[in-house]
């Protein structure tokens, strides 16, 4: 949350996510406080003639004594943006993190029911029924780890 990006990170995420919902950055952090600085934060960058761009974000709350599945949360893309796959990206960077680097055993997110097919598309299972929060209709979806090869 230090680096100079970060100030672009919230920008978009509320942009594209909280303003929608009626929050702005410290309203989502009241929600939950000290979440913002547990987690990780993925930014897609383009190199700009004017600087560094974030284009795209996400945030990785590691697993708890009750889950233990880390959580994605804030996944976003800048609308002029999506469909160029900039999400993709951030989430393939997000499962090498978690799977390969931290050995955590699945990673789950509440998924827009809108942005199912995204996540559907990386192999993610819906594992719950419709909820709301935040006035929107979620559902629960995750991904295992992968298996790691069986040795001959
Ligand atoms: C959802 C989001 C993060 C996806 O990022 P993106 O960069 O646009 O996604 P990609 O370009 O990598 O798309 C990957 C695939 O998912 C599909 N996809 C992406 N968003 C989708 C959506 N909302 N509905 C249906 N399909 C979608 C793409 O069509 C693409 O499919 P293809 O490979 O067959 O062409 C982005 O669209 C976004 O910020 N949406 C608004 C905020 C949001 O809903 N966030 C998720 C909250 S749970």
């Amino acid at each position: 949350m230090s680096d100079p990006l970060y100030e672009q990170e919230v920008a978009l995420r509320e942009q594209v996510l909280l303003n929608s919902v009626g929050l702005d950055i410290e309203g989502y952090k009241a929600m939950a406080p000290g979440r913002e600085e547990k987690c990780e934060h993925f930014v897609a960058v383009f190199d700009h003639p004017k600087g560094e761009r974030v284009v795209g974000t996400a945030t990785l709350l590691a697993p708890t004594d009750d889950e233990p599945f880390a959580k994605v949360m804030q996944v976003c893309v800048d609308k002029q943006r999506q469909g160029e796959g900039i999400g993709t990206k951030l989430m393939i960077a997000i499962e090498a993190r978690a799977f390969g680097e931290m050995g955590i055993p699945g990673l789950y997110c509440h998924a827009q029911l809108a942005a199912m097919p995204f996540y559907e598309k990386l192999g993610w299972d819906t594992a719950s029924d419709v909820f709301m929060e935040a006035g929107i209709e979620h559902k629960r979806m995750q991904i295992s780890a992968p298996k790691p090869a069986e040795s001959r």
